[in-house]
């Protein structure tokens, strides 16, 4: 059984398009953890925040990053905050690959802005200093992948080319 292979990065990096696709051609499962986080409690990422606050989210996040660890042959799109808990990272290096994906912070702007009111974390009017302040405060975390591949202005298909030639001493 081969490993995971795990997409972290910044909201509106394109973890989930990518991670879709790559699994769709290496033949793998994919699973994106706000979506099951959303199948699990029962209700969208946005009305768990609201309703429950981010600790509660969190806290969701991490269990799942747990079950994770015990998993095999996944392409998994993770949450952008997913790297701000160590024991997350730990977990899911475990048994999976770390792959980054990055993007300029006015590619992020345009994206985020495509999806208004999708993300909790991100408020509607939300500048491209906001972004380029909530980039630097992530960055060190985000430092963790074991491969960083860049999305911005590139197709899907070319993204995910480039990471299955950066993984292809690794997998199976
Ligand atoms: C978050 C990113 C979101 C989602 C939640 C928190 C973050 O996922 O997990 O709103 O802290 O960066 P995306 O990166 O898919 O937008």
């Amino acid at each position: 059984m081969g490993k995971n292979i795990v997409l972290i990065g910044f909201m509106g990096t394109g973890k989930s398009s990518v991670g879709w696709r790559l699994a769709q051609k290496l033949k793998m499962n994919f699973l994106d953890m706000d979506r099951e986080i959303e199948r699990i409690t029962g209700m969208p990422v946005n009305e768990l925040f609201r309703r429950y606050g981010e600790t509660r989210f969190r806290s969701e996040e991490k269990l799942l990053a747990n079950k994770l660890a015990q998993r095999n042959d996944l392409v998994i799109a993770t949450g952008g905050g997913v790297v701000l808990q160590t024991d997350n990272m730990d977990a899911l290096r475990n048994n999976g690959i770390i792959v980054g994906l990055e993007a300029s912070p006015q590619e992020i702007l345009d994206r985020v802005q495509r999806k208004k009111g999708s993300r909790p974390l991100i408020k509607k009017d939300v500048t491209l200093e906001d972004i380029k302040e909530f980039l630097d405060a992530r960055k060190e975390f985000y430092d963790c992948a074991d491969f960083k591949v860049y999305t911005g202005k590139k197709e899907i298909e070319t993204v995910v080319d480039e990471i299955i030639e950066l993984l292809k001493d690794r997998l199976d």
